[in-house]
């Protein structure tokens, strides 16, 4: 089985999660003797090629982050330039990001199986995980707690071919965090976060409040 793996992220590949990940699904997948060719949408000197791949494989998973609770606008972008498929074509995603809870994926998810039938292929499934900020930012075993798991990932999908699968299913981890931590995060991001964000933004000369709303109604 060969699979093309398009990471969708903005990120350039150095510094790009969805790369590490993509590294370990692939590992996983390839185990038995299957193959992948991966492409990053960040290098637009690839989009030619990525446009190419795109028409002539069967199965193709697309990696990519959440951003603003939303799908890259450079990976839409890249996509509005393929033409539809309609040959039976799988197209299945990895979507990942750095909040933990699975909820906060579940809109990018629903938008994925609606953008896979766009592109006129059927849909392999998506499989939903965060809690990913860090990974670019560590090394070695750190890195490898986070990354690892998505080798087994890759040999689910390999068995499978897609996943609709209940072991991709419980990788997304809790849908919410409990009560107790949920108000323990929100506490946090109102008093401490907030302070080291203000401290950030006027440091890089910003001299409104963060709540500033230029075209709020009450201003
Ligand atoms: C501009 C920006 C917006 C982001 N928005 C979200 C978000 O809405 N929810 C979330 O859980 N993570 C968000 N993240 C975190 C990324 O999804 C996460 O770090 C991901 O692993 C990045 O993958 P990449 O390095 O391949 O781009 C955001 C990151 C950036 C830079």
């Amino acid at each position: 089985m060969h699979v093309l793996i398009i990471n969708g992220s903005p990120r350039v590949k150095k510094f790009s999660n969805t790369d590490k990940i993509i590294a370990r699904f692939a590992e996983g997948f390839c185990e038995n003797g299957n193959t992948v060719d991966v492409f990053e949408v960040s290098d637009r000197k690839q989009w030619d090629d990525i446009r190419a791949a795109f028409a002539v494989n069967k199965d193709i998973i697309i990696a990519l982050p959440l951003y603003v609770e939303c799908i890259p606008g450079l990976l839409l972008e890249f996509l509005e330039t393929v033409d539809p498929k309609n040959d039976g074509t799988k197209l299945s995603f990895i979507l990942q990001s750095g909040f933990a809870e699975g909820a906060q994926l579940r809109c990018g998810e629903a938008y994925l199986e609606k953008l896979a039938g766009y592109l006129g292929c059927e849909y392999g499934g998506t499989l939903v995980k965060g809690d990913n900020f860090s990974i670019r930012l560590t090394e070695s075993e750190d890195q490898d707690r986070q990354t690892v798991p998505y080798r087994q990932m890759g040999v689910v999908f390999a068995g499978k071919g897609s996943f609709d699968d209940e072991e991709c299913r419980k990788f997304t981890g809790p849908e919410e965090f409990p009560l107790m931590v949920r108000l323990l995060i929100g506490f946090v991001f109102r008093t401490l976060a907030k302070k080291n964000f203000t401290k950030a933004s006027q440091a890089w000369g910003c001299d409104k409040p963060l709540d500033y709303r230029p075209y709020g109604q009450e201003n």
